[in-house]
């Protein structure tokens, strides 16, 4: 039996994260044992078949509300043995119920330096709000949107930058670097909150020098 941590990823759309995470820390840190979707047909799917990983779509419309599409979407994760569920451009809210079901092991990435330009279109905000510095986040889930605690942030100064697709197109490597970095951080234990702060994520001393955060 694999000793690799095992995780799921939740996609909606493109799956470059996705694909980050099958490149990087599957069959190495973690094991990715379930890609689920909200949307069929999606590019993601397709990236998780190719590499033999299990895949199921919850679309909202097949059930009656999104706690019973939550409720079914948790219960194939467990069944699937997860015990990390990362949200790689997940288009969905995860209501309390299912957060409990995997308490403390739910993580997202964000395109925006949180606690600034929670939600959707993040970087048009940004863009909007006329920012010089960039950003990236992954952070743990909780029950509201992009509020969780930190895990970590990556900046990146674009002083002329006027279109998404630019900023998009600056901020991916960024992503595609600080998720899988996260989630080997996570599979080898060196993430817990501070006693004192349950805000701040503290990174175990030797692990922090080695990621350079
Ligand atoms: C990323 O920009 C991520 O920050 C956001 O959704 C996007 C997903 O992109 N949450 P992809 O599907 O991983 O390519």
């Amino acid at each position: 039996m694999s000793e690799r941590l095992p995780i799921a990823v939740l996609v909606s759309g493109t799956g470059t994260n996705l694909q980050a995470l099958l490149d990087t820390v599957h069959g190495r840190d973690a094991q990715i044992v379930a890609v689920a979707s909200s949307l069929a047909g999606v590019p993601a799917l397709a990236r998780a078949e190719q590499r033999g990983v299990p895949t199921a779509v919850f679309a909202r419309s097949a059930y009656p509300d999104r706690g019973a599409r939550d409720q079914a979407l948790a219960d194939w994760l467990a069944e699937r043995g997860t015990q990390l569920v990362v949200l790689a451009g997940y288009m969905e809210l995860l209501g309390a119920p299912f957060l409990d079901r995997f308490p403390g092991a739910v993580i997202n990435v964000h395109p925006s330096l949180l606690p600034s330009f929670t939600g959707m279109r993040a970087v048009e905000q940004a863009l909007e709000y006329g920012v010089k510095v960039f950003g990236v986040t992954v952070h743990y889930v909780d029950a509201g949107v992009d509020s969780g605690a930190v895990i970590l942030q990556g900046a990146v100064e674009l002083l002329g930058a006027r279109e998404p697709g630019e900023v998009l197109a600056a901020l991916r490597p960024l992503e595609h670097e600080l998720l899988p970095r996260a989630v080997s951080l996570f599979a080898a234990g060196a993430l817990s909150v501070d006693p004192e702060n349950p805000r701040r994520i503290a990174i175990r001393a030797e692990d922090a020098r080695t990621a350079g955060v």
